[in-house]
């Protein structure tokens, strides 16, 4: 549609294991064919535990790392089958936000010189034109001027984040991936930069892939919801949706594990117990069984595809018994 800015499907990515004595033998399942679309302007939400391979589907969106199957299509271009030098116009399209604002600043760098990189690269702009670009987004997320000339150490974690958000925003992408960009902040500083996210994208009418594990960070940001369980979505759908009546018992498992979340959102009580398990080794049948409360043999035996339910997609046998 026209409207989509980034359509996936199916989308895979499988890592061969290259240490220890499985080296070459074995494949870690970290993106197992996950499809949704990003409308324009609008902000899709990513949620699951450590490890279920948010990160992962974030460097396949960025093109940081080429897929293993399926398509990701942005802006009508199929990014698989693209030539070099489409790839690198689109990677100045879609930019990342990092979880950890101490590691993704180079701490050698002035400000100045860390905007300024992306817009010489990127960019035909005279010298004096590319400053005005950098004093007008360093204003925009809420820095001082004089501030182009420090370090990164001299800032604290939520300033340095906005660093790292105006140097995704300078170059005016279409769309930005955020990985967990709050987590390591303050819980106190943490709606502040949620609250920027959303007037930079009023203002630049970005489309945002928002990565969290906690779903009462995504829930002011989010127009879409994406919950995965060990490299694949279980639920997905919009937002207001699904918050209002999680289906499938992962997502209520999530959600009443989730204490911001308002009490009466949260009267089903579901307990996840053990670990993820492996993707390397991944249950047979849902992978999500050998923790569901509801489980049953079927469920060992038959991996579960997302269909539509009630306005929005899940992936469970039960899920209309459960739900009664
Ligand atoms: N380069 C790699 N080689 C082998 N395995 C990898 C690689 N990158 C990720 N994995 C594995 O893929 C799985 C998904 O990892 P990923 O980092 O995407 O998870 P995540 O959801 O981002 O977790 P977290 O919330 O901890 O950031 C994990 O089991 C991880 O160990
Ligand atoms: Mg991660």
């Amino acid at each position: 549609m026209a409207n989509d800015l980034l359509v996936a499907r199916d989308l895979t990515r499988h890592y061969e294991v290259s240490r220890g004595f499985l080296k070459g033998h074995a494949v870690v399942k970290a993106l197992n064919g996950v499809s949704f679309t990003l409308r324009a302007k609008q902000t899709l939400a990513v949620v699951g535990e450590s490890g279920c391979g948010k990160s992962t589907l974030a460097r396949q969106l960025t093109m940081i790392e080429p897929a293993t199957a399926g398509v990701l299509n942005i802006e009508g271009v199929d990014v698989a089958r693209a030539d070099a030098a489409t790839v690198k116009a689109m990677r100045a399209k879609v930019q990342m936000v990092f979880q950890n604002p101490y590691a993704s600043l180079n701490p050698r760098k002035t400000i100045q010189s860390t905007l300024d990189e992306p817009l010489y690269i990127n960019t035909a702009l005279s010298a004096g034109e590319r400053r005005d670009k950098i004093d007008a987004i360093v204003a925009k997320v809420g820095l001082r001027p004089e501030h182009v000339r420090r370090y990164p150490h001299m800032f604290s974690g939520g300033q340095r984040q906005r660093i790292a958000i105006a140097r995704a925003m300078i170059l005016n992408p279409r769309i930005v991936v955020a990985d967990e960009p709050v987590s390591a902040l303050d819980v106190s500083i943490q709606a502040q930069i949620l609250n920027l996210f959303m007037d930079l994208q009023d203002e630049f009418e970005t489309g945002y892939v928002f990565i969290s594990h906690n779903l009462s960070v995504v829930e002011h940001v989010a127009d879409d919801l994406l919950v995965m369980y060990l490299g694949a979505a279980v639920e997905y759908g919009e937002k207001s949706t699904i918050y209002a009546r999680p289906l499938h018992p992962y997502t209520q498992a999530l959600m009443s594990a989730t204490p911001a979340i308002r009490e009466e959102d949260r009267r089903i009580k579901i307990k996840i117990t053990g670990e993820l398990p492996s993707p390397l080794n991944p249950p047979s049948g849902c992978s999500f069984h050998k923790r569901c409360p509801y489980a049953v043999e079927r469920c060992k035996q038959e991996v579960p595809q997302l269909r539509e339910i009630d306005g929005r997609q899940v992936a469970c046998h039960r899920v209309e018994e459960i739900n009664a």
